[in-house]
Parts: structure tokens; C-alpha cells; sequence
């Protein structure tokens, strides 16, 4: 029988320390494969910090010997990312970059990656519809100040323009119709991509997300006081009100100001946090998958895929109409949010041919018997 059986990891934003024991208690579960589905790694302080972050979680994956996938997701950036990633593929052949090899043929089925993320927190991996960004093929932009994606290898004209300071970033873009040259048998295809698919039900979907957004633009001010601490004030509406909102926090200069615009989205713990500061958002539980990316997976009738991305939908599991999923059962239809590691949720996929099973792992239930 074509079975074979994942490991999967994803969003570790805070506590990198809890892989290793992911790997051993998944290992001792049967795991035989590895993979990370995106959010492993962001802006941690210095550039250093912040490629050890990711160097942390990507080491013993290593270390556990088996064939291992990692791709990016919301918040991975092309200096952080890419140099640790090749640092480790170039050491150990079982570790794959998605972004290299998103298509490999498995045991009995087809695992395909598509990296990145629709939502970046801060990443440079930017998940596109084939009808965004007037339908950009795969690959490295520089993004000029207008919001113009230029291909990297136009060398000659992107140091024209930031020569003339307008090129205001770059990024690197996987469009989701890669698919379409990639799905070569949809019922035995498996796609792991750190952003699920929309649904329709907030109580059931995977998609389930808690995010803030606001209705209206406004500028978040960021000022230091006498003793030089910073502060932040929460600016809309008459100048006057701001300069007295300034005098009562005794902030002696301002060193920072972002402009939020009218229909803004943020992550729930950082829009309760501007809240907190009187920013006008407004928090929502909403189904925030990506409208193409299902429409896509309809198209090309693939009806299993695993995702990560939205927390507080961790280790939900249905079929395509949002019919929950019992746990261990062997379905040819799975829509699963398989990790939050900082929650110490991961999980376990089995593949046997057309069909699939998943197990939820909460590793704080091995935590006493199974440490290594
Ligand atoms: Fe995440």
C-alpha cells in the first residue's frame, strides 16, 4: 500500500525552542517525512538576530535525518529567508526549498508548494491571483513608489530609478497559477500552501480569522518624552487635539509617523494593542481565505490541501462544502489548518494514494512522557 506519513510544522513567531521537541514527538508518531509551512521567521531585531531565528527552527529539522520541505509564508524576508535556507540545502540533501522544488513526485501521490503569503506581515513573499499585479509571472520585483513591479533582472532600469530614490522595495511574487502547469493528477494531489482557500462558515472553516480593521485613515505618531521614552499617539481629525494629546504625554519631539489607511487589516493582538491607544479599529471574526486561490482549487479539482496562516482556526478540518472531517479517517476531500506551533499544535498527515487522513497533535500532552 502507497502510504507515507508528514509531519507538519508552521507559524513559529515566538518560541523557535519548542522544534525541537516537535521533530522528536512527531518522529516517535511515525512521522517519515517533514513539512514547514510558512512563518518561520521575520524581522527580529538585527539582520543576524533575525537569520538565527530562522537558522533555530531549521537545524533540527535537519537533525532529524528525514526528507524535509520548508517554504515561506506571511512574514519571511528575502534576506532573512533565502541565505539561511540555501545555508542548509546546501549541507544536507533530505532539506528541500519549496521555492526550488515545488512540485515532487511521492509515494502514490503528488505533493505540490505554494509558497508565500496574500496578507505579508512584513514578508517579501507575495502570494498573487493570476489576474493581480497585471498577471506577473513568478519571480523577483523590484516595486517602484508607485507601486510599479519591475522584473529584478532589468538591472540598467531599477538602478536608474533608485538612483532617483524611487524604488521602495522588493519582493518576491509566486503567482497560484503556477498550479495550473503543476496539477497533473488532481485526486492524488496534495497542495501545502501557508493560506487556505475562502469558506463560507466562520464556525467550521479553516479560513476562521479575528483581525481588527479600520474604517478611516488615521496616523500612528511615534514621539519620545523628557526621559526619553518612547510613546505612541493615535492622530485623527483637528491638529489641535493632537498637539494636546502630545503635551499630556510631555513628548518632546516626534521620530515616527505611519499613515493607516481607510480599510486597513491587522492581526488581532496588534489591532487590540492600537486600540488600546484610541487607534479607531474595529475587531471582526470573519472567514479571510483567498476568494482565487479557492477558485482555483475548484478548477482544478484539488481536494486536499493543507494550510496554516490563520491561528484560532488551528487544527480545524472539513471538506469542501465546510462538512467537518473526523479525525483519522481516510477522505478523498481535506481542508486542514494543520499547526500553530507556538500553541504547541502540529500535526500528522497520512497519504495513501487518493486519500488522506490527519491527526492533531497537542505536543503538551507528550510533554511528560515523551521528552527527549
Ligand atoms: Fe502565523
Amino acid at each position: 500500500m502507497n502510504e507515507t506519513v508528514y509531519g507538519i510544522i508552521s507559524d513559529v513567531h515566538e518560541h523557535p525552542e519548542f522544534v525541537p521537541f516537535a521533530v522528536h514527538v512527531l518522529k516517535q508518531l511515525g512521522a517519515q517525512k517533514l513539512i514547514v509551512n510558512g512563518d518561520i521567521g521575520g524581522r527580529y531585531g538585527s539582520l543576524r538576530d533575525s537569520q538565527d531565528f530562522t537558522a533555530q527552527i531549521l537545524a533540527p529539522l535537519v537533525e532529524s535525518g528525514l526528507e524535509t520541505f520548508v517554504q515561506p509564508g506571511s512574514h519571511e524576508t528575502l534576506d532573512v529567508f533565502e541565505p539561511v535556507v540555501n545555508y542548509f540545502t546546501e549541507r544536507h540533501p533530505q532539506l528541500h526549498s519549496a521555492l526550488e522544488h515545488p512540485f515532487s513526485e511521492q509515494n502514490g501521490h503528488d505533493l505540490i508548494f505554494l509558497p508565500g503569503s496574500d496578507f505579508t506581515c512584513g514578508g517579501q513573499y507575495l502570494l498573487c491571483a493570476s489576474s493581480d499585479k497585471n498577471e506577473l509571472p513568478s519571480g523577483k520585483y523590484a516595486i517602484t513608489i508607485h507601486n510599479e513591479f519591475i522584473p529584478l533582472k532589468e538591472r540598467k532600469q531599477i538602478e536608474l530609478l533608485a538612483n532617483l530614490d524611487k524604488i521602495a522595495g522588493v519582493v518576491y511574487v509566486i503567482n497560484m497559477s503556477d498550479l495550473e502547469r503543476l496539477v497533473k493528477r488532481p485526486e492524488q494531489t496534495l497542495v501545502v500552501c501557508h493560506v487556505p482557500p475562502k469558506f463560507g462558515n466562520t464556525s467550521v472553516g479553516i479560513d476562521m480569522a479575528h483581525f481588527g480593521v479600520t474604517n478611516e485613515t488615521f496616523d500612528i505618531c511615534v514621539g519620545v518624552d523628557l526621559d526619553g521614552k518612547k510613546r505612541y499617539v493615535i492622530h485623527k481629525g483637528p491638529i489641535e487635539a493632537f498637539r494636546a494629546k502630545c503635551q499630556k504625554l510631555g513628548i518632546q519631539e516626534i521620530i515616527n509617523r505611519q499613515v493607516v489607511y481607510d480599510g486597513s487589516i491587522f492581526p488581532q493582538r496588534e489591532a487590540e494593542s492600537w486600540i488600546a491607544y484610541g487607534a479607531p479599529i474595529t475587531l471582526k471574526i470573519e472567514n479571510r481565505g483567498n476568494v482565487d486561490l479557492r477558485r482555483l482549487y475548484d478548477e482544478l479539482g484539488i481536494r486536499k490541501a493543507v494550510s496554516g496562516h490563520f491561528h484560532e482556526s488551528v487544527h480545524r478540518a472539513h471538506d469542501a462544502s465546510c462538512k467537518q472531517v473526523p479525525e483519522g479517517a481516510f477522505t478523498q476531500e481535506l481542508f486542514w489548518n494543520a499547526s500553530y506551533l507556538d500553541e504547541m499544535k502540529v500535526g500528522l498527515l497520512k497519504t495513501r494514494d487518493a486519500n488522506a487522513a490527519y491527526r492533531n497533535i497537542l505536543l503538551r500532552e507528550h510533554l511528560r512522557f515523551d521528552s527527549p
